[in-house]
């Protein structure tokens, strides 16, 4: 599928698919969005020495970025295992189009992003001193297969419903919320009701937070 590179209001940038009309993040802020729902509304509300990471959707490698970025920003000595899905990965020559590097600050990020995007799929690889990093190609739908650990905190970042209407129903969530330890969070983009009842009917407890620039709300989940 024909995909361009597109400019988001604060200036990063992000990927738009032609035929299905739906950018990789929103075009109100690409890293504004990813900073906003998944670090401030995610990670930074836990506070464990090693944290288990799922996300749906590697893509651009946005959400690792931001993650990594807050990762060496805390004085801690965290152990971080990220663990990511991805069917259909991007383009050598979009990654470099993207030039999400240029969006943190340390020389470090330019190799951190190489390594992200270049390492080998389904193996685990230490991107930095405490940060193991691992990428499946594969479908979501074959997350059982994958025997992680137990999750403390997951990224749901499929696409839209519009588009993708079956990974926003109860199996998809059913299979990832089975790998969530009790407490653990799941953090989404989305504030759709029918989203937050399946989550509900799975024994979350459901939270309504504010969203990024350009969106009323999103949705936090705990596992209880
Ligand atoms: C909203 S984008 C993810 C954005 C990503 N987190 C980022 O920061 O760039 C959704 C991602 O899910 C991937 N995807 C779509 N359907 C999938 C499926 N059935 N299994 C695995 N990956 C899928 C897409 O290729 C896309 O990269």
């Amino acid at each position: 599928m024909k995909r361009e590179i597109k400019t988001t209001s604060d200036g990063s940038k992000t990927l738009f698919i032609n035929d299905l009309e739906e950018n990789y993040h929103s075009h109100h802020g690409a890293l504004q969005e990813a900073q906003h729902v998944f670090i401030d509304n995610g990670l930074k509300l836990l506070n464990d020495y090693e944290i288990n990471i799922l996300e749906l959707g590697f893509g651009t490698g946005l959400n690792v970025l931001v993650t990594i970025d807050e990762f060496l920003k805390t004085d801690k000595n965290h152990v971080f295992h990220y663990f990511t899905i991805e069917k259909y990965p991007v383009q050598d020559n979009e990654v470099k189009d993207l030039a999400y590097d240029s969006l943190f600050e340390g020389a470090q990020f330019s190799e951190i992003y190489q390594k992200i995007h270049t390492c080998e799929w389904n193996i685990t690889t230490e991107i930095l001193p405490r940060f193991y990093f691992t990428k499946y190609q594969c479908d979501f739908f074959e997350l059982e297969k994958l025997n992680l650990p137990a999750i403390d905190l997951v990224y749901y970042d499929c696409f839209g419903a519009r588009v993708q209407p079956d990974l926003w129903e109860k199996p998809l969530f059913k299979m990832v919320t089975d790998t969530m330890k009790k407490g653990g969070l799941l953090t989404t983009y989305s504030s759709k009701g029918s989203v937050r009842r399946i989550l509900q009917e799975l024994g979350m407890h459901v939270e309504k937070k504010a969203g990024p620039p350009g969106k009323r709300e999103m949705i936090n989940a705990v596992k209880e």
